[in-house]
């Protein structure tokens, strides 16, 4: 691998790496508590059925019932936070090199259902060269961009896509002219766990990991935004001409 890479890599946050080491020792616990819940929910069931219950009594086990389907709720949230934390430090991805272009007819055609009624999508790409980076990784930064921008926009957006090279560099950006982000919000936006989304939509992981991802690979991410007008990610990737 790469000597700059691997100083990039080396500086990655250590908040990073502690999230990710933290998720990693609460999986195991989590899902006891996950297969508890379930035995606890069909034990309920079970009782529930007894016809000799008088109706208090089945009103309380509904209530029991109720909550213990919120707690697994909870509990199935907090597991899919800690897979994503542990997958962001995988050490196992394969470092090779991929052509942006795919990555992203990929990442559009994964968000297709998401984009198709709200927004119009433009390409221009301009790039030649292929960039550093494990396509699966790339492809969860470009997801996560679409994302975002589909979840701007309220209808009539435009999603558009322009790669072009510069210094060494494919430069990919991604706009779109949805809700846009407030001034006071720009500096939190790669935060972990940073979100103005409510409960249930978003983890606020999604930026923070294009993050981690992208200087992974010895690239960078900047973004420009403005409420009512929609916002510009760019993302750099590391050019590696075609031999
Ligand atoms: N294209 C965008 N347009 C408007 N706001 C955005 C855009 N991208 C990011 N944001 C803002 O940045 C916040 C953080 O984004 P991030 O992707 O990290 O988390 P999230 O989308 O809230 O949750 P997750 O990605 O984990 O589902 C969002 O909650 C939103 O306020
Ligand atoms: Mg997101």
């Amino acid at each position: 691998m790469n000597e700059d890479v691997l100083e990039t890599q080396a500086r990655l946050s250590s908040l990073g790496l502690l999230a990710a080491g933290t998720a990693h020792e609460l999986a195991n616990p989590l899902s006891v508590v996950k297969s508890g819940l379930e035995y606890l929910d069909k034990g309920l069931e079970r009782v529930r059925a007894d016809k000799g219950l008088s109706k208090g009594a089945r009103e309380e086990l509904g209530e029991c019932h109720n909550i213990v389907a919120e707690m697994k709720e909870a509990v199935q949230r907090m597991l899919s936070i800690t897979a994503e934390l542990r997958l962001a430090v995988r050490q196992d991805s394969k470092t090779t090199e991929c052509d942006v272009r795919d990555v992203v007819e990929k990442a559009l055609s994964l968000t297709h259902n998401m984009l198709k009624y709200k927004a119009k999508v433009e390409k221009q790409f301009k790039h030649s060269s292929l960039v550093f980076g494990d396509e699966s990784r790339l492809l969860q930064v470009f997801i996560n961009l679409l994302t975002n921008s589909a979840q701007a926009i309220a209808e009539n957006g435009i999603v558009r896509i322009e790669s072009d090279e510069n210094e060494g560099f494919v430069v990919v950006k991604v706009a779109d002219n949805g809700s846009g982000i407030k001034e006071e919000h720009m500096k939190r936006l790669f935060e972990p766990f940073f979100t103005t989304k409510p409960k249930g939509e978003g983890t606020g992981l999604g930026l923070f990991l294009v993050k981690k991802i992208v200087e992974s690979y010895g690239g960078d991410i900047q973004i420009e935004s403005k409420v009512g007008k929609g916002t510009v990610v760019q993302v750099r990737l590391r050019a590696i001409a075609r031999g």
